[in-house]
């Protein structure tokens, strides 16, 4: 899998504001995901991962990898910059070309819908209104074998388990299992909130369970390698904007503990933070500033991390205060 191009430097505001909103900063975990994704396909003689899944002998069937975390853990960015910056698997699209299906579930989203939705994905749009979703779900398993597909990303993958009517826990788990069961082979990977895992592992059998890995994204613990790559990504991408990060003022240390070290949640201040310097046309970052974004989305404490104080005793106050309970 290769990287992105080096970038060019962003001059005008308008430059700046989008370069960093498209930034992706990473966190570490995309070589546990690459590594994962490893074990899914065949690897050829040079040891190179090749698009031909890996097929169990006995049941015909290839494997799956969950990806579990929280609502703004970073999942969808993971997957999508993988994606991006993979030789090896391309995104279909209506104007490209790919082996790669990145189906995104609607909360509202019934089992056949779903069908509807992957089959569209592979430029067949006439399936019958009255065609019943077992049906729907044969002819997916034909068009995968026929687009050319060898793998398939379904993010928000719990929604297809909310309860209510229309909806069975076993019917959306035998969808799963279908896409597993395509000819040639489809390796697939869902991506949800954690009770996901509860919901596959929910069928008597757990056949279906045991044809996935896991792969749990976690948050950012303060000194780790994680929170050091934050730091340097914070820095680089000042430092592209013109922007000074004051030393002594351990700026990325606050983020990561006013977002608990949740992975998108930090990115997303960091990145506001960077940005109001930008639209602002202030050339070095500030407490007042930070913490003023950060009261824009955060209610509950008179004192946040961003209080203009040295770190450790800001740190230990708001502990003591119950930050974090
Ligand atoms: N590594 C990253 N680099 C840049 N932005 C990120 C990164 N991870 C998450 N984000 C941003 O954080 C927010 C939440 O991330 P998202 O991937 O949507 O989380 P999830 O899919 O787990 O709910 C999004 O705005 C996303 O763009
Ligand atoms: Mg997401």
């Amino acid at each position: 899998m290769t990287s992105s191009p080096p970038d060019k430097t962003p001059i005008t505001l308008t430059e700046k504001t989008a370069w960093l909103k498209d930034r992706y900063w990473r966190f570490g975990m995309e070589e546990v995901l690459e590594d994962h994704l490893h074990d899914l396909f065949e690897i050829d003689d040079e040891g190179e991962m090749t698009v031909q899944p890996r097929i169990d002998p006995l049941t015909g069937e290839s494997k799956g990898l969950m990806v579990l975390g929280r609502s703004g853990d970073g999942k969808t960015a993971l997957l999508k910059r993988t994606l991006r910056a993979s030789s090896t698997f391309t995104e279909r699209t209506d104007d490209q070309e790919g082996n790669t299906l990145y189906i995104t579930v609607p909360p509202e989203a019934t089992i056949k819908k779903i069908a509807e939705l992957i089959l569209a994905k592979t430029g067949y749009h006439k399936l019958d209104p009255r065609a019943r979703s077992a049906d729907a779900w044969e002819m997916v398993m034909h068009r995968l074998g026929l687009a050319g597909i060898r793998m398939i990303v379904i993010d928000e993958c719990h929604h297809i388990f909310r309860k209510g009517s229309g909806r069975d826990v076993m019917g959306a788990i035998q969808s799963l299992k279908h896409i597993m069961q395509s000819a040639g082979g489809v390796a697939l990977i869902i991506a949800g909130v954690p009770s996901l895992r509860g919901e596959i592992l929910s069928e008597p059998s757990g056949e279906t369970f045991r044809r996935f890995q896991e792969f749990h994204l976690s948050d950012i613990r303060p000194g780790t390698r994680e929170a050091k790559l934050f730091e340097t990504n914070f820095g680089k991408s000042a430092a592209m904007l013109g922007i000074e990060v004051p030393d002594e003022a351990f700026l990325p240390e606050r983020i990561l503990f006013a977002k608990h070290g949740q992975v998108g949640r930090s990115i997303e201040l960091g990145k506001a933070i960077l940005h109001d310097a930008v639209a602002r046309k202030r050339g070095v970052l500030s407490f007042e500033r930070a913490e003023a974004i950060y009261r824009k989305s955060s209610s509950g404490f008179d004192m946040t991390p961003f209080h203009a104080a040295e770190w450790g005793a800001v740190q230990q106050e708001l502990e003591a205060l119950g930050w974090g309970q």
